[in-house]
């Protein structure tokens, strides 16, 4: 019986599935106009809805020992302030930013259901606000095309969680595609689809130590990059690269300096591993991977020992575990790493990467065998 049928004694006509995402490459430079390329997982949160006459959206998020659904009244779509109350913002934010675009929000009454974890780094928020957002488009017949509909929800997430978050999350929620990497340009929002190579899979790895990018340090590294720009007189990251960093780095203090290293030499790896990927060139994946996750870890400083534990003890795996690059992948301050590793051998390397973290730090991690999916649907009955 699916949560609806369970809560509502009746079937949805409407459900929304959105998946989470990692991240390949291209880490902290969607917000500076960089190339990225995640992909959307086979982890999920679903949305099942049906209209109402309530005036109210009445919503029922399972397992969060809630004994009657939140209610979010339609003509005073206010920021929630109280902490139990934090993840609302992320639905009544997407219904405020639809209604400024002049859709009409009809009252719905409506299930969350996820396998997706939260805080984990794979886009949880993004998640919702896209099915959030789908279930609008459903119900009140006013389709956004992929794009727009990122830019709502990104907008969503800006005003009503607080995180300046750029549009890769988003993007990937919605824009995914089964067995495919999303190369996404942030500067003008095009996309390509990269095939993954079949013979290569995806290793996620939750800590489980939660990151919360509200907490400011998400928007500090987006200030200084800001300041970076201030200081040298530039308009673009992109700017800065053509001109050659080692040109202008004398002109930065010595953090602004190492900020302004990750994000140059980020978006070069970029373009490098989309290569590499193509050709299936292992040893360029391996050290592009390796690269970033140290770029961050050292010079952006958004890792944590957790993530770095995983890094390493993956490298240092002996070959029969097939690990071919592994790094930090999301905002960081804890949540995933993300690993390729033969195929053959991924179940393997899960076990191990969990029996290693849990001697080393006496909690388990969850670590799971990851395929690229389609991003978000509606399914209607
Ligand atoms: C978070 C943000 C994204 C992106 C990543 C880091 O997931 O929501 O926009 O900046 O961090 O790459």
């Amino acid at each position: 019986m699916s949560a609806f049928e369970s809560q509502y004694g009746e079937s949805a006509p409407v459900r929304v599935i959105a998946p989470g995402r990692i991240n390949l490459i291209g880490e902290h430079i969607d917000y500076l106009g960089g190339k990225v390329m995640p992909i959307a997982i086979n982890r999920h949160l679903t949305v099942e809805a049906a209209p109402s006459n309530s005036g109210v959206v009445e919503i029922m998020p399972e397992g969060m020992d809630f004994t009657a659904p939140a209610l979010i009244d339609l003509k005073s779509l206010e920021r929630r302030t109280k902490p139990s109350e934090s993840w609302m913002n992320y639905v009544i934010g997407v219904l405020s930013v639809y209604r400024d675009a002049g859709i009409q929000i009809p009252a719905f009454k409506a299930t969350i259901s996820s396998d997706l974890p939260t805080g984990a780094g794979l886009s949880s928020s993004a998640a919702l606000e896209t099915a959030i957002a789908l279930v609008v488009e459903a119900l009140s017949g006013v389709e956004q095309d992929v794009v727009d509909r990122a830019l709502l929800c990104q907008r969503a997430e800006h005003e009503f969680a607080g995180v300046p978050c750029g549009i890769m999350d988003q993007l990937a929620v919605g824009a995914g595609k089964k067995g495919h990497a999303l190369l996404l340009n942030c500067a003008d929002l095009s996309t390509r689809q990269i095939p993954l190579p079949p013979e290569l899979a995806i290793v996620t790895t939750d800590t489980r130590v939660k990151h919360a990018l509200g907490d400011g340090e998400y928007k500090r590294r987006r200030e200084d990059c800001d300041e970076i720009l201030r200081r040298l007189d530039l308009n673009s990251f992109d700017e800065l690269r053509k001109a050659g960093l080692e040109t202008r780095i004398g002109e930065l203090d010595e953090k602004l300096s190492r900020r302004a290293r990750h994000a140059v030499s980020e978006f070069e790896r970029v373009d490098q591993f989309a290569g590499a990927l193509q050709s299936s060139d292992r040893e360029a994946l391996a050290r592009l991977m390796r690269a970033s996750h140290d770029s961050l870890r050292l010079d952006y400083e958004v890792s944590c020992p957790e993530l770095d534990y995983l890094v390493a003890s993956a490298y240092d795996l002996p070959e029969e575990f097939g690990v071919v690059g592994s790094r930090m992948t999301g905002g960081g301050f804890g949540g995933s790493t993300v690993t390729f590793v033969a195929r053959d051998s991924a179940g393997a390397f899960c076990e191990r990467q969990k029996k290693s973290f849990e001697e080393k730090f006496g909690r388990s991690p969850d670590s799971f065998i990851t395929s690229a999916v389609d991003g978000a649907g509606v399914h209607a009955l």
